[in-house]
């Protein structure tokens, strides 16, 4: 099957996009490389072009014989997202119905979308399933739900079959240390912990520690990017035509950033100092996935279980590549 990655270049897209090549798909990735990086895309199969590009993106669906899109191409900085809305629903919305509408000219009818935990808002119920009400709290949750809904229009009225796999905390990094994460701004714990561990930063802030769980810091389901990848993998061979799957993919298990900041302390062997701050506004307590769903439709299983392993596998890449893709003369 012949796979177009949106965003492949990007930190979850990248590391589908490797395991797709893995796995015996050809293809192809999409990228502006506004946020993405060159090196992390499979060699050769780099389209640079922006989502807005219809043309560009028809003949990319065509003169390629793609069969089926992934769509990973968003900004995902929550905090910017309030602050400069028309940035998030112009590439997040706009982007997408561009692609969208590539895929019907180009006949393509096969999408699987990188939704969020962050459709949810603040979830009544902990671990969340897929009947949890999405409400989110913010417009990058509101810009992914909003895609969700286009969907599940685009499948009824057109035919569309579609995946939409709400992802809880992406992390890691590839069991090969080919690739790994590398966000400019970084704003996510992990790597910033670990930057720590590195010496390029000289404490880890941590954003409250009065909230409603055992330790009072906020606690999440980190999510190896393997194994978010094995999904898509099962979720595009899983889709049919008009038909939609909402699947949450998490672990089931939650870790607190004081137990994040413990991994990394044992996983590194550095004392990694922390400091407790104010909370960073719009952070729930728990995000915890019941994936239960997504294990019985798509008959998948993580393979990173238990936060020390993800933890192992993010320090190998940092401390291959202590300025990420920089290292890779990208
Ligand atoms: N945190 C700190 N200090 C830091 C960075 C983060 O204490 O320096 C805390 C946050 O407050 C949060 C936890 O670590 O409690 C995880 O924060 P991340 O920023 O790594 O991840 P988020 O849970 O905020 O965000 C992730 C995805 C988003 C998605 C969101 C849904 O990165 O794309 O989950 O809640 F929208």
């Amino acid at each position: 099957m012949k796979v177009l990655c949106t965003g492949g270049a990007g930190y979850v897209g990248s590391h589908a996009a490797w395991v797709l090549a893995r796995s015996g798909y050809d293809v192809w990735v999409f990228d502006n490389l506004s946020y993405g990086h060159r090196a992390a895309a499979p060699e050769g199969r780099l389209i640079e072009g922006d989502l807005m590009d219809g043309e560009l993106l028809v003949d990319a669906l065509k003169s390629n014989d793609i069969d089926a899109v992934m769509h990973f191409a968003a900004f995902a900085y929550v905090g910017e997202s309030v602050t400069d809305p028309a940035k998030y629903y112009q590439n997040n919305v706009v982007g997408t119905l561009s692609l969208l509408d590539a895929m019907r000219t180009a006949g393509v009818g096969k999408i699987v979308f990188s939704s969020t935990c962050a459709t949810y808002g603040l979830p009544e119920i902990v671990p969340i399933t897929e009947k949890e009400k999405q409400a989110p709290i913010n417009p990058y949750g509101y810009t992914k739900l909003v895609i969700e809904r286009a969907m599940a229009d685009y499948a009824h009225a057109y035919g569309l079959g579609f995946a939409a796999l709400r992802y809880f905390n992406a992390s890691g990094a590839a069991s090969d240390g080919s690739i790994g994460e590398d966000h400019d701004p970084e704003t996510h714990l992990i790597p910033l912990v670990l930057d720590v561990a590195l010496g390029k930063r000289k404490e880890i802030l941590i954003f409250g520690d009065d909230y409603d769980t055992p330790d009072g810091t906020c606690i999440r389901d980190y999510i190896h990017v393997e194994d978010l990848a094995d999904a898509h993998i099962k979720a595009l061979e899983k889709i049919e035509p008009g038909q939609g799957l909402h699947l949450n993919l998490g672990t089931g298990a939650g870790a607190s950033v004081q137990e994040v900041i413990q991994a990394c302390r044992e996983v590194t062997g550095h004392e990694i100092p922390a400091r407790v701050v104010d909370r960073r506004p719009g952070d729930p307590d728990m995000l915890v996935a019941d994936a239960s769903l997504a294990r019985k439709t798509l008959g998948w299983e993580p393979k990173f279980v238990g936060i020390k392993p993800i933890v192992e596998s993010a320090w190998a890449w940092h401390q291959a590549h202590p300025q990420g893709f920089d290292d890779r003369d990208n």
